[in-house]
């Protein structure tokens, strides 16, 4: 397995990756790799001729006062993850290598990028979104694999790529859960055990959504206040709860196709994001 630290060495090897073992996956992470990770570049490997996987905690996603400084780093544990499943190449830049002195370059998706998470986190998906291309840029891959953990960031990437005529496929990748429902988060290491059982409300609450939905509720307002009410029964303070259309992230107010809840709430300090399918035809 190859480690790359640079752009231009990772456009180097890439191109060489691209030409003779196509199809190229890329799977761009932030590191402290976990089962949610592990699926993705599982996908990577096994449907590609060669996977790169990108290790960057990218500090333009961050804002003033978020977690950049703390994020969990565990590298050295990430890449005997990534040699054991068989990847070809990581690629772990510095900071300084991503955003050189005089770096002024941004890509902005105002639409996609404006509601739920978007309105909390000021700049977060034009770092995601630039951090995001430069990846593409310097992997040349033919897919690059995204979980719907993040699935605003899913949708507006896949926007990016349609609208840059990038010509790289997007996968979006099921949620991973523990076995009591949470989704797996690199943040979810943060949590104290008390947080953790009280955290369990959350994917609890969108699992109940779903059963309101198949039970034949169609009223947006009314699935999202029991959410609200189960979310601060479990002492949680929620960030939002909204149902909107799966493509445009627009909000439902009566749900007749497919639709997306999220959910944004601070267990603690520690604010956790997750989000499931509604569909009026589920089975109850
Ligand atoms: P990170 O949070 O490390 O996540 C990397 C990828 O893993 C994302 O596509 C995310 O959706 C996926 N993922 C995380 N938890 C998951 C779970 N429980 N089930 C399925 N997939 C999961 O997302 C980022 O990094 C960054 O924003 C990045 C895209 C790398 C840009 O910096």
């Amino acid at each position: 397995m190859k480690v790359v630290d640079t752009p231009q060495k990772m456009r180097e090897l890439a191109e060489t990756l691209r030409r003779e073992e196509a199809p190229l996956g890329l799977v761009p992470t932030m590191g402290a790799l976990h089962e949610g990770h592990i699926s993705l570049i599982d996908r990577a490997t096994s449907e590609c001729g060669a996977a790169v996987v990108s290790i960057f905690v990218n500090p333009a996603q961050f804002a003033a006062g978020e977690d950049y400084d703390t994020y969990p780093r565990t590298y050295h544990a990430d890449l005997e993850a990534c040699r054991e499943m068989g990847v070809a190449c990581v690629y772990a830049p510095r900071a300084n290598a991503m955003y050189p002195g005089g770096y002024d370059t941004w890509v902005d998706v105002p639409g996609l990028g404006a509601p739920l998470c978007g309105a909390r986190r000021q700049g977060h998906f034009r770092g995601v979104a630039t951090v995001v291309l430069k990846l593409l840029a310097a992997c040349l891959p033919h897919r690059a694999y995204f979980g719907e953990k993040d699935y605003q960031q899913l949708v507006l990437i896949r926007r990016m790529t349609r609208d840059l005529d990038l010509g790289v496929e997007i996968v979006p990748c099921p949620i991973v859960r523990e076995d009591d429902g949470m989704a797996l988060s690199s943040r979810n290491a943060y949590l104290s055990a008390d947080e953790r059982s009280r955290a369990r409300a959350i994917s609890a609450a969108l699992f109940d959504a779903k059963k309101k939905v198949a039970a034949g509720e169609r009223l947006s307002a009314a699935i999202i206040q029991a959410c609200v009410d189960e979310l601060e029964e479990a002492g949680s303070r929620v960030d939002y709860v909204e149902i909107v259309e799966p493509a445009t992230l627009e909000r439902v107010e009566t749900i007749n196709g497919a639709a997306r809840m999220a959910v944004a709430a601070y267990i603690g300090e520690t604010r956790l994001i997750d989000n499931i399918l509604l569909e009026p035809d589920d089975e109850a």
